[in-house]
Parts: structure tokens; sequence; C-alpha cells
């Protein structure tokens, strides 16, 4: 009996539990915590967040990849224009090769982040064209031509802070870069004579780019990112009921080795406004940085969502045969013979109502509770299940017996830091 309460129970906090225990969990409390320096404006968090410069770094190298597959190969758009009594056009270019820059993210205690990146370089050819017309003196020449830009650096500091709406913003504070050198060959026509002034092209291109490279980075991460920042959904939905809320509750904090990230993980009723009426434990982090990336779930975030989910009478539910798989529907029968049904559990059930189906009523009396200490995960359930009588003759009996479930799991908590965690069941 207690088995099928406890799997009702449980269910209702699989999407929680889902996330628990895939997710990297350290509860070490041993090790000394350089980040967490207690409450936030007056509350602790539900949920931390730990990115390591491992992973930053990961993550940079990974979409410097992608970058590099995705260039190699692509077109830029041509250029035409006119300059004084000359016509000239640029066609068909395609980046032929991009030299990944060699790149390192360093945190900046307190402020955010540098990256820097070195030895980019890329070379590209396309067509050339132009016409010359003074008066009756016309000249018109095209032909291709081979670029190459090489030892492009550039060291970017960027600020991550939090806005009163409780989202990361960001933002570009330094920025500078160089072109090492660029180097342009053209082909056909009367090219021979272009190139003799190609010193003097090249020079100019590598004048025109200069200081370009930080145009864009800033305008990536000033308008494109922090755009996509403060429209971030800081609240998500759970069984179309319930919501989320992982906003920021202080700003991120910055060591050397890691930036941690600090959200409210609070569960409330979707639509009502009525917060909780408890607050957040003290979470404890530990100073572990040997993996790229840590997230710390309070039993808060537990314990709100059953609140909010008992509060609104969403912890109920009437369970009959019909739940079950149609080779198990017996196990509601209050008899039988040599298969597993409640009859055989409950003797009351046997002896009163004989050849009947039951539907269980199952409620919370009150809200589930977890409680995550250092060594044990611990879950109370408090409820009753009410027992429907279908009987023989198809008349119901309702509310035939009444039991109160009060219910504790226990999870004992094995591993060591850093290893994923696996629960064993204690008690009942
Ligand atoms: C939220 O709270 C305010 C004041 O406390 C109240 O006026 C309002 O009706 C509430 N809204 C809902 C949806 O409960
Ligand atoms: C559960 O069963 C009871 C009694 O049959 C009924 O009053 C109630 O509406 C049912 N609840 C749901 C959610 O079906
Ligand atoms: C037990 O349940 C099954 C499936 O619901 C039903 O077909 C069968 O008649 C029941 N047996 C008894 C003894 O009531
Ligand atoms: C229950 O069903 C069995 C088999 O159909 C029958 O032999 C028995 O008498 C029934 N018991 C009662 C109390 O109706
Ligand atoms: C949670 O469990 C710990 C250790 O078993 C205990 O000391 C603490 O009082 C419990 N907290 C609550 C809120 O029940
Ligand atoms: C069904 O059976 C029960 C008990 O055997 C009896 O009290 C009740 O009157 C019956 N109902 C109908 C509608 O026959």
């Amino acid at each position: 009996m207690a088995l099928i309460w406890m799997l009702t129970v449980l269910s209702f906090g699989a999407v929680l539990a889902h996330d628990v225990l895939v997710q990297e969990w350290n509860i070490d409390q041993s090790l000394p915590r350089t980040s967490w320096k207690g409450p936030r404006n007056g509350k602790n968090p539900g949920l931390m967040a730990r990115i390591t410069t491992h992973g930053l770094n990961y993550a940079t190298r990974k979409a410097i990849e992608d970058l590099s597959s995705s260039l190699t190969g692509m077109a830029i758009p041509g250029q035409s224009g006119k300059s004084g009594d000359v016509e000239y056009s640029v066609s068909n270019m395609v980046i032929k090769e991009f030299n990944k820059p060699s790149s390192e993210i360093v945190l900046r205690p307190k402020a955010g982040l540098e990256w820097t990146a070195n030895g980019m370089g890329m070379s590209a050819s396309g067509d050339w064209r132009y016409k010359y017309k003074k008066g009756w003196f016309k000249v018109s020449d095209h032909g291709s031509f081979d670029i190459k830009i090489s030892g492009v650096n550039f060291h970017l500091g960027i600020n991550i802070g939090m806005d009163n709406t409780g989202r990361p913003n960001i933002r570009s504070d330094s920025c500078n870069d160089q072109i090492g050198g660029v180097s342009v060959k053209f082909h056909g026509g009367a090219s021979w004579i272009y190139n003799l002034f190609k010193g003097k092209i090249a020079d100019m291109i590598k004048d025109k780019m200069d200081g370009q490279i930080c145009t864009v980075l800033n305008k990536v991460i000033n308008d494109n990112a922090e755009r996509a920042l403060s429209d971030l959904k800081v609240q998500v939905d759970i069984a179309h009921k319930l919501l989320l809320d992982y906003s920021f509750i202080a700003k991120p904090v910055f060591t050397t080795n890691f930036m941690d990230t600090i959200h409210k993980g609070e569960v409330t009723w979707k639509g009502s406004n009525s917060s909780t009426p408890f607050s957040a434990p003290p979470l404890s982090p530990s100073s572990d940085t040997s993996r790229m990336f840590y997230i710390w779930i309070s039993d808060f975030v537990y314990n709100s969502m059953t609140y909010a989910a008992h509060v609104n009478g969403f912890l109920k539910y009437n369970m009959t045969k019909k739940d079950l798989p149609p080779d198990q529907q017996q196990a509601l029968n209050t008899t039988c013979t040599d298969s597993f049904c409640i009859g055989n559990f409950i003797a009351e059930l046997k002896r009163s109502y004989p050849n009947s189906s039951v539907q269980l009523r199952l409620s919370t009396t009150s809200a589930p509770f977890m409680n995550i200490s250092s060594k044990a995960i611990s879950v109370q359930n408090y409820g009753t299940i009410v027992f429907d009588i279908q009987l023989p003759n198809n008349s119901y009996v309702y509310s035939a017996i009444t039991l109160n479930a009060d219910i504790a799991i226990n999870f004992v908590i094995k591993s060591a830091v850093g290893k994923f965690v696996r629960p064993t069941l204690d008690s009942e």
C-alpha cells in the first residue's frame, strides 16, 4: 500500500527529482566555501549554478570551431561603388580558409571576464572589375584576386551583472584589436601593373579594417547578447500549473576559477500571487572547480513546489482501474485467488466487500516536505487514502475505509564530492 502511495507522490515530484538526479550534485559541507557569503538581499537562493574556467574555455573553443566551419566556404556579399571617375565592383568573394585563433578566457574577480584571441586569420578570393571614364578616355578591366589577412588578435573585457528584473546583463567594457598583415594579389587583365601597387592597396585595406573587429564584437555583445538576455525567460512552466522562478537574486559572483550565479528557485502556483510562507535554508556550495559546470538545488525548490501544489488542491488523485495496464487491473480487486490484489493487503476489504473493486482517493493532508542534509535526503508525506467500493452489482459504497498515510522516505547519500549521487531507499 505504502508503495502505491509513495509512487503517486513521487510522480508529482518526478520533474524535479529527474533534474536533481541527472545533475552534478555536490553537498560536501567540509570544503571551504569561497563564493558564498550568506544570504543575498536577505534571501537564500533555491538554486545556484557554477561555470568554471574549464567550462568557459570549452564553450569558447566549441564556438570557435563552429564559427570556423561555418566561415570556411562562406560567400561574402559583393561590393560596388564609384570613386571619382572610377566605377568598380568586387564580386564572387568566398572565404577559402579560416585560421582559428588560440583563445583564452580569464575570469576577473568581481567584474566579469576577459577574452583574448591571438593569431586568427583567413584567406579569401574573388573577382574585380572597374571602369574609368573621363571625357572620351575610357579604360576598363577585370580579373580575380586573392587576399590574405593574418595575425588578427583581440582582447575583450566583458562585464556580467544583473538588471533590476533579476535577469543577467552583459556589456563589453574594453576592447582592442590588431591586424598583423594583409596581402593582396591580382590575377588577369593588366594585373602585372596592379600588382606593383598591391602593397599600398593592402595597407589601405588594413587601415580600413582597423578597429572593425572591436566594432563588431561590441555590437554583438552590447546589442545582440544584451537584447537576448533582457528577453530571457526567468520562469519555467511545470505541469502547466506551477512556475519555477529562477531569476537572479544577486549579481553573479566571480573568482579567478569560476563564476557562480545565484537564483531564487521558488515554485509558485501559476496565476496566484501568494508567495511561499517559508524561506530557503542556506545552500552550501563547495569550492570544487575540477569540472566544467555545477548546479546546486536546495530542498526549497521541492518544498515550495509541493506547498503550492498542496494548497491549490493539486496533490489529489483518484486512482481507478483505468490507471493500470489491463493485465494488472485485478490489483484493485478485493478478492483474488493466486494473483496480487489489494484485498490481500487490507483484510477488511476482502472480508466486508468480497468480489468487488476499489477506487483510491489519494490526497495530501499537508505539503510533502523534503530535507536535504549532508548525509541524507528525507521526504515526508502526510496524506489520506479513501477507498470507494464498487460492489458486484455495480452499486457504490463511498468512503468505505479511510487510511492515514504518513510516509517517510530516506535517500542516504553515499557518494563523495563530484560523483553522481545514487540514492538508496532506506525505510518503508
Ligand atoms: C495580487 O495581490 C494584490 C494585492 O496584494 C491583489 O490586489 C490582487 O488581486 C492579487 N492578484 C491575484 C491574481 O491574486
Ligand atoms: C474523485 O472521486 C470522488 C468520489 O467519487 C469525486 O467526488 C471527485 O470529484 C473525484 N475527483 C476527481 C479529480 O475525479
Ligand atoms: C478482478 O478484476 C478483473 C479486471 O478488472 C475482472 O475482470 C475480474 O472479474 C475481477 N475478479 C473478481 C474476482 O472480482
Ligand atoms: C465471489 O465470486 C465467486 C466466483 O464467482 C463465488 O464463488 C463466491 O460465492 C462469490 N462470493 C460472494 C461473497 O459473493
Ligand atoms: C533536516 O535534517 C537535519 C539532519 O537530519 C536536521 O538537523 C534538521 O533539523 C532538519 N531540518 C528540518 C527543517 O527539518
Ligand atoms: C447491491 O448489493 C448490496 C450488498 O450486497 C445491497 O446492499 C444493495 O442494495 C445492492 N444494490 C442494488 C442496486 O441492487
